[in-house]
Formats: structure tokens, sequence, C-alpha cells
């Protein structure tokens, strides 16, 4: 990150997603590595795989930072999952026990999801050019509407009220901070604290691959980001993203 200048936090009150906005507002200006845009209500939330991501006005946070990671091959994009995962799970464990990162990008709280991120990298050849990390972290919402994918809010979780702008705080330092570490080069530091932190990540648990269910562990997560399970049986298999679910 550049230390003269500054990363800009930009509030709106709505808007229909904040990376959409983020993604707009780069046509036009570019802004310091870093910047955030907040959000207290999204009209049409987006989550992964065209999913649309719940969220009542002015209970929880919905955000999206913005980095610059030229060092950072395209085949190595997975590292800034990993780096805004820890930078959540870290913010969430202050608050509660039993946080867990769901492979790829989830974080999960027991067997529920607290918060979803969806990644967008914008590549020049080989390497990223931009890349926003849009983030929505369940707080205080006491009900949701849509089941899937089973939600839950730090509220819901401990009984609290929380101060959504204290949480923000606490997650950009942690943020800033992982991103330091990248840019000295800590991958393999990075990554061995991701794997520590992982939903399932002992033991063998149920996968579903099309319509074949089977229990196998997790035995690796390449630097491309692909799941290894291995089975009972010893045979392994590696998975690109949502080739491969968790049986919950
Ligand atoms: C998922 O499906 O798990 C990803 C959800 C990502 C939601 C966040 S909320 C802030 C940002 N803006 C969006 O439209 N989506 C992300």
């Amino acid at each position: 990150m550049n230390p003269t200048e500054t990363p800009r936090i930009i509030r709106v009150a709505e808007t229909a997603s904040t990376n959409r906005y983020l993604r707009e507002y780069l046509q036009t200006e570019k802004l310091p590595e870093g910047s955030v845009v907040v959000a207290s209500f999204q009209q049409a939330g987006r989550g992964q795989a065209g999913n649309t991501w719940e969220s009542a006005p002015g209970r929880n946070l919905l955000f999206s930072t913005l980095l610059y990671p030229n060092f950072i091959p395209a085949n190595r994009q997975f590292i800034i999952s990993q780096i805004t995962s820890l930078s959540v799970s870290d913010t969430l464990s202050q608050y509660t026990d039993h946080i867990t990162i769901k492979w790829p990008n989830d974080i999960y709280w027991k067997e529920k999801k607290i918060c979803g991120m969806l990644i967008e990298n914008d590549l020049t050849g080989q390497y990223i050019y931009s890349s926003i990390q849009g983030i929505g972290i369940n707080i205080n919402q006491t009900e949701f509407q849509s089941n899937a994918p089973n939600p839950v809010s730090l509220k819901q979780i401990t009984g609290n009220t929380y101060k959504l702008d204290e949480m923000l705080d606490q997650f950009l330092q942690r943020f800033y901070r992982y991103y330091i570490e990248l840019l000295q080069e800590k991958d393999q530091e990075i990554h061995n604290k991701y794997m520590r932190h992982l939903f399932r990540g002992t033991g063998y648990h149920p996968f579903r691959e099309g319509d074949r269910t089977f229990e196998a562990h997790i035995q690796a997560i390449e630097p491309t980001g692909h799941l290894i399970l291995k089975e009972k049986n010893g045979t392994t298999h590696r998975y690109a993203f949502k080739e491969v679910h968790f049986i919950l």
C-alpha cells in the first residue's frame, strides 16, 4: 500500500451493490488502495453464483474494499480470499468462539453462515490489476427471510448489539496488516493460518459431487484454491469451487 495515500471510506445510505458502486466509481476516478465503500442497505446485494445477499436495512456490515495487488499472478488470486477470510474470522473471533472458514471463503459459526464474500478481480495479462472484496457480515439482524444458506448473525449468537463502525474498523486494521504481510511475501504463513481455521479442517466429513456422496478429509488446499480431498479408501480428488459441496 502506498503510505502517502490515505484510503478513502465512502459511506452510502443505499445502493444496488457496494461491489458495483465501487467498480462504477473507478471508471471515473481512481481511489487509493485500501479504500472502502460501505452501505446501510443494498437493493440488489449479490452473492456467489448469481445468488442474492439478504440484509435488513442498517443491521449488518455491507462493504467492499479495494486493492491493486499487481504483484500477485492471476493463478495465485486465491491468496486474496485467504487474507480477507482471515481478517473476518479474526474480527468475529473476538466476540464468539466456533468461528471457522468454510472453503473457499465463507465464514461460519458452528454449522451456520455468518459472512459471505464476493471477490472480483480485474486482470491485466498474467497479473491482477485491481481487486474488489465485497463482504457481508451478519451483525445485528435477528430474523432472516431466506433460509439459504443457513444464516446466523452475531447478535443471534451472543444476544448483544454491536456498533457497525467499530466492527468495520477492526476488520480494516486486520485486513491492512494481512495485506502488508502479503507484500512481504509471507504467503506461506498466511496459508498455514488459513488452514488452521478451516471449517471441518480435521477428520472425515460427508461431501457431495454431482449425485455421489462420500466421506473424505481435507488433505490440502492448493495455492490456486483447489481443494484436495482424500477418501477413506485412499483415493484423492482435486476440486475447483462449486465442483464439490459440503453436506451440512
Ligand atoms: C455469498 O454468496 O456468500 C457472497 C455474499 C457477498 C455479499 C457482499 S455484501 C457487500 C458486497 N456487495 C454485494 O453485492 N455483495 C457483497
